[in-house]
Protein backbone atom coordinates (compact mmCIF):
# COMPACT_ATOMS: atom_id res chain seq x y z
CA UNK A 1 0.00 0.00 0.00
CA UNK A 2 1.02 3.26 -0.69
CA UNK A 3 1.73 5.95 2.17
CA UNK A 4 -0.24 9.28 2.02
CA UNK A 5 2.81 10.90 1.33
CA UNK A 6 3.78 9.01 -2.11
CA UNK A 7 0.18 9.27 -3.12
CA UNK A 8 0.52 13.18 -3.04
CA UNK A 9 3.95 12.94 -4.34
CA UNK A 10 2.80 10.86 -7.76
CA UNK A 11 -0.35 12.05 -8.39
CA UNK A 12 -1.54 15.47 -8.53
CA UNK A 13 -5.04 14.76 -6.57
CA UNK A 14 -7.77 16.85 -7.43
CA UNK A 15 -10.31 15.01 -4.51
CA UNK A 16 -9.24 13.00 -1.54
CA UNK A 17 -10.11 9.65 -2.33
CA UNK A 18 -12.87 8.30 -0.12
CA UNK A 19 -11.18 5.87 2.23
CA UNK A 20 -9.55 9.31 3.83
CA UNK A 21 -13.10 11.20 4.60
CA UNK A 22 -13.24 11.75 7.77
CA UNK A 23 -16.96 11.49 9.18
CA UNK A 24 -16.85 15.19 11.28
CA UNK A 25 -20.27 15.88 12.79
CA UNK A 26 -21.23 19.69 12.50
CA UNK A 27 -20.51 20.56 15.96
CA UNK A 28 -17.16 19.14 15.62
CA UNK A 29 -15.78 22.58 13.58
CA UNK A 30 -16.79 25.06 15.93
CA UNK A 31 -14.00 26.97 16.55
CA UNK A 32 -13.60 29.32 19.84
CA UNK A 33 -12.68 33.15 18.98
CA UNK A 34 -9.35 33.98 18.30
CA UNK A 35 -8.36 35.76 21.66
CA UNK A 36 -8.55 32.11 23.05
CA UNK A 37 -4.93 31.03 23.67
CA UNK A 38 -3.17 28.31 25.53
CA UNK A 39 -0.98 29.49 28.61
CA UNK A 40 2.60 29.95 28.45
CA UNK A 41 4.52 28.63 30.69
CA UNK A 42 8.40 29.75 31.48
CA UNK A 43 10.20 26.96 32.37
CA UNK A 44 13.57 28.79 33.42
CA UNK A 45 11.44 30.13 36.19
CA UNK A 46 10.52 26.65 37.80
CA UNK A 47 14.32 25.66 37.75
CA UNK A 48 16.27 28.56 38.16
CA UNK A 49 13.97 31.50 39.36
CA UNK A 50 13.59 33.42 42.39
CA UNK A 51 11.57 31.59 45.26
CA UNK A 52 8.72 34.37 44.26
CA UNK A 53 9.28 33.29 40.30
CA UNK A 54 9.05 29.95 41.20
CA UNK A 55 5.85 29.83 43.14
CA UNK A 56 3.99 31.99 40.44
CA UNK A 57 4.88 29.56 37.78
CA UNK A 58 4.08 26.66 40.07
CA UNK A 59 0.51 28.32 40.81
CA UNK A 60 -0.12 29.19 36.46
CA UNK A 61 1.23 25.13 36.01
CA UNK A 62 -1.92 24.69 38.42
CA UNK A 63 -4.24 26.84 36.77
CA UNK A 64 -3.14 25.51 33.17
CA UNK A 65 -3.72 21.78 33.96
CA UNK A 66 -6.74 22.80 35.73
CA UNK A 67 -8.29 24.53 33.00
CA UNK A 68 -6.64 23.65 29.62
CA UNK A 69 -4.62 20.41 29.89
CA UNK A 70 -2.40 22.28 27.49
CA UNK A 71 0.44 24.38 27.72
CA UNK A 72 3.16 25.72 25.44
CA UNK A 73 6.49 26.36 27.46
CA UNK A 74 9.18 28.34 26.33
CA UNK A 75 12.69 28.92 28.02
CA UNK A 76 12.74 25.28 28.32
CA UNK A 77 16.85 25.11 27.58
CA UNK A 78 16.56 22.64 24.95
CA UNK A 79 18.83 23.56 22.04
CA UNK A 80 17.16 25.26 18.40
CA UNK A 81 19.55 23.21 17.05
CA UNK A 82 18.65 20.01 18.51
CA UNK A 83 14.82 20.91 17.66
CA UNK A 84 15.70 21.86 14.19
CA UNK A 85 17.93 18.47 13.82
CA UNK A 86 15.36 16.26 15.16
CA UNK A 87 12.63 17.68 12.67
CA UNK A 88 14.87 17.40 9.97
CA UNK A 89 15.84 14.08 10.88
CA UNK A 90 12.42 12.76 10.97
CA UNK A 91 11.43 13.86 7.76
CA UNK A 92 14.51 12.31 6.27
CA UNK A 93 12.66 9.16 7.74
CA UNK A 94 9.77 9.76 6.22
CA UNK A 95 11.67 10.43 2.83
CA UNK A 96 13.00 6.89 2.47
CA UNK A 97 11.55 4.61 -0.21
CA UNK A 98 8.48 3.01 0.08
CA UNK A 99 10.52 -0.49 0.43
CA UNK A 100 13.11 0.98 3.35
CA UNK A 101 10.07 2.54 5.42
CA UNK A 102 8.35 -0.79 4.44
CA UNK A 103 10.69 -2.31 6.99
CA UNK A 104 9.78 -0.51 10.09
CA UNK A 105 5.86 -1.31 9.09
CA UNK A 106 5.84 -3.29 12.61
CA UNK A 107 2.63 -5.23 13.58
CA UNK A 108 3.15 -5.21 17.45
CA UNK A 109 2.33 -2.68 19.21
CA UNK A 110 5.59 -3.02 21.32
CA UNK A 111 7.67 -3.24 17.85
CA UNK A 112 10.26 -1.22 19.18
CA UNK A 113 10.02 1.47 15.95
CA UNK A 114 6.17 1.27 14.02
CA UNK A 115 5.22 2.86 10.86
CA UNK A 116 1.85 3.13 9.62
CA UNK A 117 -0.86 5.41 8.23
CA UNK A 118 -3.31 5.34 11.10
CA UNK A 119 -3.13 4.65 14.81
CA UNK A 120 -4.87 1.67 14.27
CA UNK A 121 -5.63 0.34 10.66
CA UNK A 122 -7.59 -2.61 11.68
CA UNK A 123 -10.24 -0.65 13.66
CA UNK A 124 -9.89 3.13 12.03
CA UNK A 125 -13.05 3.23 9.94
CA UNK A 126 -10.92 6.23 8.22
CA UNK A 127 -7.73 6.19 6.65
CA UNK A 128 -5.61 9.86 8.52
CA UNK A 129 -3.89 12.18 6.38
CA UNK A 130 -0.25 11.29 8.68
CA UNK A 131 2.01 8.68 8.59
CA UNK A 132 2.89 8.14 11.66
CA UNK A 133 6.23 6.44 13.33
CA UNK A 134 6.21 5.46 16.65
CA UNK A 135 9.57 4.27 18.38
CA UNK A 136 9.76 2.71 22.00
CA UNK A 137 12.64 3.59 23.82
CA UNK A 138 14.98 3.72 21.31
CA UNK A 139 15.66 4.75 18.06
CA UNK A 140 16.98 2.40 15.80
CA UNK A 141 16.82 4.30 12.33
CA UNK A 142 20.19 4.44 11.93
CA UNK A 143 21.04 7.93 10.60
CA UNK A 144 18.41 8.88 13.44
CA UNK A 145 19.62 7.39 15.80
CA UNK A 146 22.07 9.73 17.81
CA UNK A 147 19.60 12.81 17.81
CA UNK A 148 16.73 11.58 18.61
CA UNK A 149 18.21 9.94 21.67
CA UNK A 150 19.66 13.13 22.84
CA UNK A 151 16.80 14.62 22.06
CA UNK A 152 14.34 12.09 23.75
CA UNK A 153 17.10 12.60 26.92
CA UNK A 154 16.30 16.27 27.03
CA UNK A 155 12.86 15.90 26.45
CA UNK A 156 12.93 13.90 29.60
CA UNK A 157 14.59 15.85 31.65
CA UNK A 158 12.01 18.54 31.20
CA UNK A 159 9.38 16.55 31.82
CA UNK A 160 10.71 15.87 35.10
CA UNK A 161 11.33 19.41 35.71
CA UNK A 162 7.70 19.99 35.16
CA UNK A 163 6.53 16.90 36.96
CA UNK A 164 8.15 18.61 40.36
CA UNK A 165 6.15 21.85 38.99
CA UNK A 166 2.87 19.73 38.48
CA UNK A 167 3.66 18.10 42.24
CA UNK A 168 4.27 21.42 43.62
CA UNK A 169 1.05 22.82 41.98
CA UNK A 170 -1.31 19.58 43.51
CA UNK A 171 -0.22 20.87 46.90
CA UNK A 172 2.18 17.69 47.11
CA UNK A 173 6.14 17.40 47.31
CA UNK A 174 7.70 18.03 44.72
CA UNK A 175 9.21 14.79 43.82
CA UNK A 176 5.69 13.22 44.52
CA UNK A 177 4.95 12.22 40.58
CA UNK A 178 8.74 11.18 39.97
CA UNK A 179 8.53 8.75 43.19
CA UNK A 180 4.77 7.73 42.71
CA UNK A 181 4.62 6.61 39.06
CA UNK A 182 8.58 5.63 39.23
CA UNK A 183 9.59 7.75 36.49
CA UNK A 184 13.37 6.66 37.08
CA UNK A 185 12.44 3.46 35.13
CA UNK A 186 9.65 5.51 33.44
CA UNK A 187 9.03 4.91 29.77
CA UNK A 188 9.02 7.48 26.75
CA UNK A 189 6.97 6.70 23.10
CA UNK A 190 8.29 9.01 20.51
CA UNK A 191 5.60 9.78 17.54
CA UNK A 192 6.75 11.69 14.66
CA UNK A 193 3.62 12.68 12.37
CA UNK A 194 4.25 14.02 9.04
CA UNK A 195 0.68 15.27 7.54
CA UNK A 196 1.40 16.24 3.71
CA UNK A 197 -0.67 18.94 2.07
CA UNK A 198 -4.38 17.72 1.33
CA UNK A 199 -6.53 18.71 -2.11
CA UNK A 200 -9.74 19.03 0.65
CA UNK A 201 -8.63 19.99 4.07
CA UNK A 202 -12.10 20.39 5.26
CA UNK A 203 -13.14 16.60 4.14
CA UNK A 204 -10.09 15.12 5.60
CA UNK A 205 -8.34 14.45 9.09
CA UNK A 206 -4.44 14.28 10.10
CA UNK A 207 -5.41 12.83 13.31
CA UNK A 208 -8.68 12.12 15.05
CA UNK A 209 -9.80 13.95 17.96
CA UNK A 210 -8.47 11.79 21.02
CA UNK A 211 -6.52 12.46 24.54
CA UNK A 212 -2.67 10.60 24.86
CA UNK A 213 -2.09 7.81 27.10
CA UNK A 214 0.48 8.64 28.77
CA UNK A 215 1.15 11.34 31.71
CA UNK A 216 2.36 13.93 30.01
CA UNK A 217 3.07 14.68 26.34
CA UNK A 218 5.75 17.16 24.71
CA UNK A 219 5.37 18.40 21.59
CA UNK A 220 7.45 19.88 18.73
CA UNK A 221 6.68 20.79 15.73
CA UNK A 222 7.42 22.98 11.75
CA UNK A 223 5.79 26.45 11.47
CA UNK A 224 2.73 25.10 10.33
CA UNK A 225 -0.52 25.06 12.16
CA UNK A 226 -3.16 22.15 12.42
CA UNK A 227 -3.00 21.58 16.43
CA UNK A 228 -6.42 21.85 17.86
CA UNK A 229 -7.23 22.04 21.22
CA UNK A 230 -10.62 20.96 22.67
CA UNK A 231 -11.53 24.02 25.23
CA UNK A 232 -14.90 24.38 26.66
CA UNK A 233 -16.91 22.61 23.94
CA UNK A 234 -14.82 24.82 21.28
CA UNK A 235 -12.06 23.80 19.05
CA UNK A 236 -8.74 26.26 19.78
CA UNK A 237 -6.06 26.27 17.09
CA UNK A 238 -2.58 26.74 18.48
CA UNK A 239 -0.06 28.74 16.89
CA UNK A 240 2.87 28.02 19.18
CA UNK A 241 6.30 30.12 18.92
CA UNK A 242 8.87 29.42 17.42
CA UNK A 243 10.87 27.14 19.41
CA UNK A 244 9.07 26.58 21.67
CA UNK A 245 7.49 23.08 23.35
CA UNK A 246 3.65 22.18 23.49
CA UNK A 247 2.51 20.02 26.50
CA UNK A 248 -0.34 18.37 27.73
CA UNK A 249 -1.41 16.38 30.58
CA UNK A 250 -2.49 12.30 29.31
CA UNK A 251 -4.98 10.17 30.61
CA UNK A 252 -2.59 8.57 33.67
CA UNK A 253 -2.12 11.99 34.86
CA UNK A 254 -6.15 11.95 34.63
CA UNK A 255 -5.93 8.60 36.69
CA UNK A 256 -3.54 9.33 39.22
CA UNK A 257 -5.17 12.33 40.36
CA UNK A 258 -8.51 10.88 40.26
CA UNK A 259 -9.69 13.83 37.95
CA UNK A 260 -8.25 16.66 39.45
CA UNK A 261 -5.60 17.09 36.07
CA UNK A 262 -7.90 15.59 33.27
CA UNK A 263 -6.27 14.99 29.96
CA UNK A 264 -7.76 16.94 27.16
CA UNK A 265 -8.70 16.10 23.53
CA UNK A 266 -7.08 16.83 20.97
CA UNK A 267 -6.93 16.94 17.23
CA UNK A 268 -4.73 17.72 13.94
CA UNK A 269 -6.05 19.47 11.19
CA UNK A 270 -4.52 19.01 7.62
CA UNK A 271 -3.84 21.83 5.41
CA UNK A 272 -3.55 22.20 1.64
CA UNK A 273 0.01 24.09 1.27
CA UNK A 274 2.73 22.23 2.54
CA UNK A 275 3.87 19.34 4.85
CA UNK A 276 3.17 19.56 8.84
CA UNK A 277 5.38 17.41 10.73
CA UNK A 278 5.13 17.11 14.59
CA UNK A 279 6.75 14.86 16.93
CA UNK A 280 5.78 14.15 20.06
CA UNK A 281 7.23 12.36 23.75
CA UNK A 282 4.65 10.57 25.70
CA UNK A 283 6.38 10.30 29.28
CA UNK A 284 5.07 7.62 31.19
CA UNK A 285 5.54 5.25 34.11
CA UNK A 286 7.09 1.93 33.53
CA UNK A 287 5.37 -0.42 31.23
CA UNK A 288 4.33 -2.55 33.98
CA UNK A 289 3.18 -0.36 36.49
CA UNK A 290 -0.65 -0.07 38.06
CA UNK A 291 -2.03 3.06 37.93
CA UNK A 292 -5.03 3.77 39.95
CA UNK A 293 -6.09 7.05 41.37
CA UNK A 294 -3.85 7.51 44.66
CA UNK A 295 -5.14 7.92 47.67
CA UNK A 296 -3.89 11.50 48.29
CA UNK A 297 -7.04 12.61 46.07
CA UNK A 298 -9.82 9.77 47.13
CA UNK A 299 -12.12 10.42 49.86
CA UNK A 300 -14.49 7.50 51.00
CA UNK A 301 -17.82 8.35 49.88
CA UNK A 302 -17.17 11.96 49.42
CA UNK A 303 -14.69 11.48 46.52
CA UNK A 304 -15.03 7.96 45.40
CA UNK A 305 -11.87 6.54 43.49
CA UNK A 306 -13.59 7.52 39.51
CA UNK A 307 -10.77 5.04 37.74
CA UNK A 308 -10.05 1.16 38.20
CA UNK A 309 -6.10 0.36 38.33
CA UNK A 310 -4.61 -0.81 34.98
CA UNK A 311 -1.44 -1.94 34.49
CA UNK A 312 0.22 1.22 32.22
CA UNK A 313 1.50 -1.81 29.42
CA UNK A 314 -2.54 -3.09 29.44
CA UNK A 315 -4.01 0.50 29.18
CA UNK A 316 -1.81 0.98 25.97
CA UNK A 317 -2.54 -2.05 24.79
CA UNK A 318 -6.69 -1.05 25.39
CA UNK A 319 -6.01 2.32 23.44
CA UNK A 320 -4.20 0.48 20.65
CA UNK A 321 -7.52 -2.06 20.18
CA UNK A 322 -10.27 0.94 19.83
CA UNK A 323 -10.99 3.55 17.34
CA UNK A 324 -9.51 6.93 18.15
CA UNK A 325 -12.24 8.50 19.31
CA UNK A 326 -12.08 11.28 22.32
CA UNK A 327 -11.39 9.80 25.64
CA UNK A 328 -13.37 6.14 24.98
CA UNK A 329 -10.27 4.37 26.51
CA UNK A 330 -10.26 6.66 29.42
CA UNK A 331 -14.11 5.86 30.08
CA UNK A 332 -13.40 2.12 29.27
CA UNK A 333 -11.63 1.77 33.05
CA UNK A 334 -14.72 3.89 34.62
C1 LIG B 1 -0.64 14.10 18.44
O1 LIG B 1 -1.65 14.39 19.04
O2 LIG B 1 -0.02 13.05 18.68
C2 LIG B 1 -0.06 14.97 17.35
C3 LIG B 1 -0.73 16.27 17.25
C4 LIG B 1 -0.08 17.16 16.22
O3 LIG B 1 0.38 16.69 15.18
O4 LIG B 1 -0.02 18.37 16.47
FE1 LIG C 1 -2.03 13.40 20.86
Amino acid sequence: MLSVKSLVETCSLPSVPSKYVFPFKSHDTTLAEESEVIPTIDFSFLTSGTPEQKSNVVQEIGCACREWGFFMVVNHGMPKKLMDDMLQTSQSFFDLTEEEKGEYRGEQLFDPIKYGTSFNASVDKSTFLEGSSQVIKIVQFRTCREISQEYCRRAREIAKELFKGISLSLGLEGNYVEKEMEIERGSQLLVVNLYPPCPQPEVAIGLPPHSDHGLLTLLIQNELGGLEVQHSGKWVPISPLPYSILVNTGDQMEVLTNGTYKSVVHRAMVNNRATRISLGTANGPPLGKVVQPAPEFVDGENRPAAYRGIKYKEYLELQYSKELNGKSCLDSIR
